[in-house]
């Protein structure tokens, strides 16, 4: 089954509302009189950044979608410092990105917190980019693939095949991320391909066949190539080079 590509741009805490109303525009002016329908464009600012960003792009009428980079399970109450599913999708929010190596490393988040938050977003009709990724003693203990499906499993305990199947896996090895040093297209097809045959356990080989599988981890437009070829890679989640419109345009178009 044929799936279409996606490329997502994770700004990370990179940004102010000045700076993320630029950037936006200049990535939507890109897309103002053709509409590369062959794939999926989803911009994920920092929380005071969705609002702005969604309102640029719904001005210009791109059909770029606008993701969170978190977000919590409780739909309100006293959670101080978090922001749940209904306020994100009342700005038009698509999806979030949940369990980036980043939250789990330096915010605590556990599998359990992961799968709650994927429960919560497919609840409310939105979907989940789930990232999962090994870090170098991982890799070099040999329990990579273990490791990841591992967390795969985890994030999506309890969720059913019709809204696992909206949703998007990221696979981003951590000692790859920010650092230039890439997983070669072959070590990311490999463990991608091991999510994949983990996503046809849980829910069927249909199901797995058409879900979206990104790879992470310094993507670029010298290096997006190679990666788009494989066969179990569906696209990026891309940090470092979404923050200039030029390059990140570079890998949407790397993707068509
Ligand atoms: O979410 C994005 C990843 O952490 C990759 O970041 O492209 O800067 O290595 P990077």
């Amino acid at each position: 089954m044929a799936r279409k590509p996606m490329m997502a741009g994770n700004w990370k805490m990179n940004n102010t509302v000045g700076e993320a109303v630029v950037l936006t525009q200049e990535i939507s002016n890109q897309y103002d009189k053709e509409w590369p329908e062959a794939l999926d464009i989803v911009i994920c600012p920092p929380f005071v950044d969705l609002k702005p960003a969604k309102t640029v792009l719904d001005f210009d009428r791109t059909k770029i979608a606008v993701g969170a980079q978190n977000v919590y399970w409780e739909p309100k109450g006293a959670f101080t410092g978090e922001v749940s599913v209904p306020m994100i999708k009342e700005i038009g929010c698509a999806c979030s990105i949940v369990g980036h190596s980043e939250r789990r490393e330096l915010f605590g988040e556990t599998n359990e917190d992961v799968n709650r938050k994927v429960k919560a977003l497919v609840g409310a009709g939105l979907y989940a980019i789930v990232c999962v990724g090994e870090s170098l003693a991982v890799r070099e203990e040999g329990a990579t693939e273990k490791y990841v499906t591992a967390q795969v499993r985890a994030a999506f305990a309890g969720v059913d095949a019709r809204d696992a199947a909206r949703c998007v896996v990221a696979y981003e090895p951590i000692w790859a991320i920010g650092t230039g040093r890439t997983a070669t297209p072959e070590q990311a097809q490999a463990v991608c391909a091991a999510v994949r045959a983990t996503l046809a356990e849980l829910f069927g080989a249909e199901t797995a066949e058409s879900m979206r599988v990104l790879y992470g981890g310094s993507m670029n437009p010298g290096n997006v190539e190679g990666l788009m070829a494989q066969p179990d890679i569906d696209g990026g989640l891309v940090g470092g080079a979404s923050l200039k419109a030029e390059s990140f345009v570079q890998l949407v178009e790397a993707c068509r």
